[in-house]
C-alpha cells in the first residue's frame, strides 16, 4: 500500500511559462518527504504533477516522466482519475463538503470513484478512516452531523480520512497546516508520523521547524528571480538539509538569511 515516487526530467508548464524545470527526484515508500523553498518557487506546482491534478487547468502540461513503482503515470493511456485514485491529496484549506455529513464525506471519494459499498461495509470503511485520520472517538456519536460543524483541525483530518477511504498509495499535502492553530497542527503532525508506516507522504510546508520534526527526506525548491523556473536545488535527509546541507542556497535558507 505504499508506492516509491521517481520525477524524470519533470518540466512544469502553465501555457508558455515554464513554472519548474528539470526535476529528479527518488521518493522512498513509507516515508514522510518535505518540500520547503520561498514563496513561488513552484512547491505546490511541483506537488500537483505527482497526481495529474496539475493539469486540470487549462494550458498546463508536464514533460517527462512521474513514475509510480515502475509504472509512468504520464504514459499515453493512463486514466488521470485512476492516478488520483492512488494519490491522494490534502489541500491547504480543509474543505469538507459543507453540507454533507461526516460520515458521507468520509464516502465521498469512494463514491466519486464510482463504487458501490454495502451499508455494513460503509460503516466498517467510515470507522477505519476516521481511527486512522485520529478522528473516531471525537465524531463518532455525531456521524451524521454536517462536517461544517467540526472545528477547522477537526475538518483537516475528516479530509484526510477522506483521502485514506479510498485507499491510496501516496498521500500529498499541500501546507495542510497553514489555516490551523498550533494544537490541530501538532494533532496532524502527529497523524503525519502514523501515515508514513503505510503510505509515501510528500508535504509542502513554509515552517521550517515542521519540515525538520515531520519528515524524513527534505527537498528545497528556488528560484533565481520573478518569472524564471523553480529547481529543486538539494534533496537530502532532513537532519542533512538542516544542518550541513551542501548547497549554498539551501543554507542561506535554513539558516533564515532569506525568504
Ligand atoms: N494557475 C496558474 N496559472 C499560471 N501560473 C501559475 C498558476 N499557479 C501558479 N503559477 C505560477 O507558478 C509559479 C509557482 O507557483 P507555486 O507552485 O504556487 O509556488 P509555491 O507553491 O512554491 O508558492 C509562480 O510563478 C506562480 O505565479
Ligand atoms: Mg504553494
Amino acid at each position: 500500500m505504499s508506492k516509491r515516487i521517481q520525477a524524470k526530467d519533470v518540466n512544469v508548464y502553465y501555457g508558455d511559462f515554464l513554472a519548474v524545470e528539470g526535476v529528479n527526484i527518488e521518493i522512498e515508500p513509507r516515508t514522510v518527504t518535505a518540500f520547503i523553498g520561498p514563496s513561488g518557487c513552484g512547491k505546490t506546482t511541483f506537488l500537483r504533477t505527482i497526481n495529474r491534478m496539475h493539469e486540470v487547468i487549462p494550458g498546463a502540461h508536464v514533460k517527462g516522466e512521474v513514475l509510480l513503482d515502475n509504472d509512468n503515470i504520464y504514459e499515453s493511456g493512463v486514466d488521470p482519475v485512476n492516478v488520483r485514485g492512488l494519490v491522494g491529496m490534502v489541500f491547504q484549506r480543509p474543505n469538507p463538503f459543507p453540507t454533507m455529513s461526516i460520515r458521507d464525506n468520509v464516502l465521498a471519494g469512494y463514491k466519486i470513484n464510482g463504487r458501490r459499498l454495502s451499508s455494513r461495509a460503509a460503516d466498517e470503511l467510515v470507522e477505519k478512516s476516521l481511527t486512522g485520520a485520529n478522528l473516531w472517538k471525537e465524531v463518532k456519536d455525531r456521524l451524521d452531523q454536517p462536517g461544517s460543524g467540526l472545528s477547522g483541525g477537526q475538518q483537516q483530518r475528516l479530509c484526510i480520512a477522506r483521502t485514506i477511504a479510498v485507499e491510496p498509495e501516496v498521500i500529498l499535502m499541500d501546507e495542510p497546516c497553514s489555516a490551523l492553530d498550533p494544537i490541530s497542527t501538532l494533532a496532524i503532525e502527529d497523524l503525519i508520523e502514523e501515515l508514513k508506516e503505510q503510505y509515501t507522504v510528500v508535504i509542502v510546508t513554509h515552517n521550517m521547524q515542521q519540515a525538520a520534526r515531520v519528515s524524513d527526506r527534505t527537498g528545497f525548491f528556488n528560484i533565481a528571480g520573478t518569472g524564471k523556473p523553480g529547481h529543486l536545488i538539494e534533496y537530502d535527509d532532513t537532519e542533512k538539509i538542516f544542518s550541513n546541507p551542501s548547497n549554498k542556497q539551501t543554507e542561506d535558507y535554513v539558516s533564515g538569511r532569506f525568504g
